[in-house]
């Protein structure tokens, strides 16, 4: 049995008893316990709160309850570093996994915009927040990329779901970015990183590390750019190009 009682906006992750297998129904899971966490009048109350107070709606996007990277500094740091200098309107970009949208809104900007997630409803969620023309819905099988042309993509961005991937799901991942991005092209993931104590203390955490991490970016092909290995606190993350 898998329990995972959603924390509080602290900047961290939930916390799991088991590691979850792809057909985990975790992620269906979260996603219910925010449902009935956000009912309609409570989501009314709330939006009513949030208008008084100067936010805008979208401060309701599922993920919050991780961190928002509008008030969470680590994660500021990560949209200020690793995503707003990268997006270009003449450019592709692709994410994967982006839940109810916490990051997507940050990659609007680019041309267009893929979202590849393994579970359909949360695909369902992200499409009730941003309906965008340019960007582009994808269901997947757990590591494929349907439907994405062969060296297409500019920038490959992923948070919050590597950290729950075991290696060989991360491996098959990125054998199967090497087709889909372009030369020069940048991908940035944030995976689970067991040097770290609050890793070691979330067994819904993948057992993976910097090390193994830089050996199956590099025997899949890629050359790594750039590593922050500091700033979060039970994840890292790596930048690498093809
Ligand atoms: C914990 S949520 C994180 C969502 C978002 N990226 C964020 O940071 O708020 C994980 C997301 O990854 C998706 N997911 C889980 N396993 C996946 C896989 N193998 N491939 C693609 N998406 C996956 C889930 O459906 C969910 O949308």
């Amino acid at each position: 049995m898998i329990t995972y009682p959603l924390l509080l906006e602290t900047c961290v992750s939930a916390e799991f008893t088991d590691m979850p297998k792809l057909d985990d129904p975790i992620h269906l899971d979260m996603y219910q316990g925010y449902l009935r966490q956000n009912s309609f009048l409570r989501k009314l109350a709330a939006r009513a709160r949030r208008i008084a107070s100067g936010f805008s709606f979208r401060s309701e996007v599922y993920g919050y309850e991780w961190g928002d990277p509008g008030s969470c500094p680590p994660l500021g740091y990560v949209r200020d570093h690793f995503v707003a200098p990268f997006v270009d309107a003449s450019q592709t970009a692709l994410e994967i996994g982006p839940g109810g949208g916490r990051w997507t809104q940050y990659l609007l900007g680019f041309k267009e915009l893929y979202v590849v997630d393994y579970h359909s409803k949360l695909l369902a969620e992200l499409k009730k927040n941003f309906g965008q023309p340019n960007i582009k819905f994808i269901k997947n099988s757990g590591s494929d990329f349907p439907g994405v042309m062969d060296r297409s993509i500019d920038y490959l961005f992923c948070f919050g779901t590597f950290v729950h991937l075991e290696l060989d799901l991360i491996d098959s991942y990125l054998t199967n970015m090497r087709r889909i991005l372009k030369p020069g092209g940048n991908a940035i993931i944030q995976y689970s990183d067991m040097t770290k104590v609050m890793a070691r203390s979330n067994k819904g955490f993948s057992k993976n590390t910097p090390d193994q991490m830089r050996q199956l970016v590099a025997k899949n092909g890629f050359e790594i750019l750039e590593e922050d290995l500091t700033t979060l606190w039970h994840s890292s993350i790596v930048r690498f190009t093809a």
